[in-house]
């Protein structure tokens, strides 16, 4: 809503001066970021008719037992408020959760807090550790919302590449972002765009900066379960020296396909906990409570929904790598989430935005221009995302377009 309609009088309109003046005293810290290019990219979708490829939900069915034990909780009455740090049968099935799949044990009653989506999770972890003049060190590409993240917080990112085919990145240069004045490392593993998986040896190496420096390691661990070719979740906080340095981030939107029910956590050591605690308790109060208790089934499942599941995205992403070589991408194959990041080099188009507005416009085909996951955009201008979590029906509509594209 503008200045102007906010303050109920039509005369003044938003080109006005009495408008502009208005608009200089809005956030500067909102001037620095745009909307998500990623659901921008839905919206396009939509308005061209076109398959949307870009963002990552699934459009096929959660789980029966997920969805009944959802619906049974509104007719038990599971209306109002939950616990503003999470419903008590949810907190406790992520403790059993977290030390039965990575051998962590935590408390959760000092160390769990449910939010509103691992986003929220994230945004008050960030705003509960940060203080101004604190450097936080972010892997690129990286997904999209770290960026405001740090923004809105205070904090200076300090970008670290992760270079292609294999998304390494250069140890020296990873040394080199930490400093006396680094307070944290966010780290997406399975990571989102590029499919990366990291290491052992990796976490190793980022553990013994993180205890050097005395730095947190914000850990975004949501695509956990989706995961291939024999490569391993790793958390970081199941590292020597890691279980009280780590705010391990994670939810139900990915492993339970509930991208719209908004129900994440962040597992945190109690002096941090209770900071992002404060800072959620005034964002959202909650997660929607009937959804906390379906949460509390759903993270009870055995352990073979996640082989399944894991399975069932295999032949998703196998199917995907060949629509999109043999539409003429050049694909890293991901060993890990469910996006193919590709070259786009080979379509001689200028740049991923235009590139990425011809797919939707013309080709029907919506995707994720590259630079959206870059500090420095022209770092994506050769890369354009894919997402596979989508049904069979979507996969063979997206292949069909995409074959005009070849035509071409
Ligand atoms: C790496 C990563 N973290 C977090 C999210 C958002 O998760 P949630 O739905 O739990 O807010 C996404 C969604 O695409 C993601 O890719």
């Amino acid at each position: 809503m503008s200045a102007a309609s906010s303050a109920g009088d039509a005369s003044i309109s938003a080109g006005s001066p009495v408008a502009a003046a208005a608009r200089q005293t809005l956030s500067a810290k909102a001037e620095r970021f745009t909307e998500s290019v990623i659901r921008e990219m839905t919206r396009l979708a939509m308005q061209h008719g076109a398959v949307n490829m870009a963002q990552g939900f699934p459009d096929f069915s959660a789980s029966e037992e997920v969805k009944e034990a959802a619906r049974r909780a509104i007719t038990d009455d599971i209306n109002q408020y939950a616990i503003t740090w999470g419903a008590k049968e949810l907190r406790d099935a992520i403790a059993r959760k977290f030390e039965r799949t990575q051998g962590v044990r935590v408390d959760p009653e000092r160390e769990i807090t449910v939010t509103c989506g691992s986003t929220e999770a994230m945004m008050a972890t960030m705003m509960g550790i940060i203080n101004p003049g604190d450097e936080v060190v972010i892997f690129e590409p990286h997904y999209e919302n770290y960026g405001p993240d740090a923004i809105l917080s205070g904090a200076t990112p300090r970008f670290v590449q992760l270079q292609p085919p294999d998304w390494n990145f250069d140890r020296d240069e990873l040394k080199r972002a930490f400093g006396p004045k680094t307070k944290a490392i966010i780290l997406n593993t399975p990571n989102n765009p590029t499919g990366k998986v990291f290491t052992r040896e990796e976490l190793e190496f980022i553990r013994d900066l993180c205890v050097r420096w005395n730095a947190y390691a914000v850990t975004d661990e949501i695509y956990e379960h989706i995961i291939y070719d024999g490569s391993k979740h790793i958390s970081m906080a199941s590292l020597d020296g890691m279980r009280d340095r780590t705010i391990t981030i994670n939810g139900m939107s990915k492993t339970y396909s509930v991208t719209g029910w908004r129900v994440g956590w962040a597992i945190a050591p109690p002096d941090a906990s209770v900071p992002i605690r404060k800072v959620h308790d005034f964002l959202t109060v909650g997660a929607a409570a009937p959804l906390q208790q379906a949460g509390a089934v759903a993270l009870e499942l055995p352990a073979s929904y996640y082989q399944k599941l894991a399975e069932m995205y295999v032949l998703k992403r196998d199917r995907m790598l060949g629509i999109l070589t043999e539409a003429g991408f050049r694909c890293f194959k991901p060993a890990g989430a469910y996006y193919i990041m590709t070259d786009i080099s080979g379509f001689g188009y200028p740049d991923d935005m235009a590139f990425s507005k011809y797919l939707v416009e013309k080709i029907g085909v919506a995707v994720v221009p590259g630079s959206s996951f870059y500090d420095d955009q022209k770092m994506g201008a050769r890369q354009v995302r894919f997402t596979f979590c989508k049904k069979e029906s979507t996969l063979a509509a997206c292949a069909e377009k995409l074959s005009k594209l070849r035509a071409r």
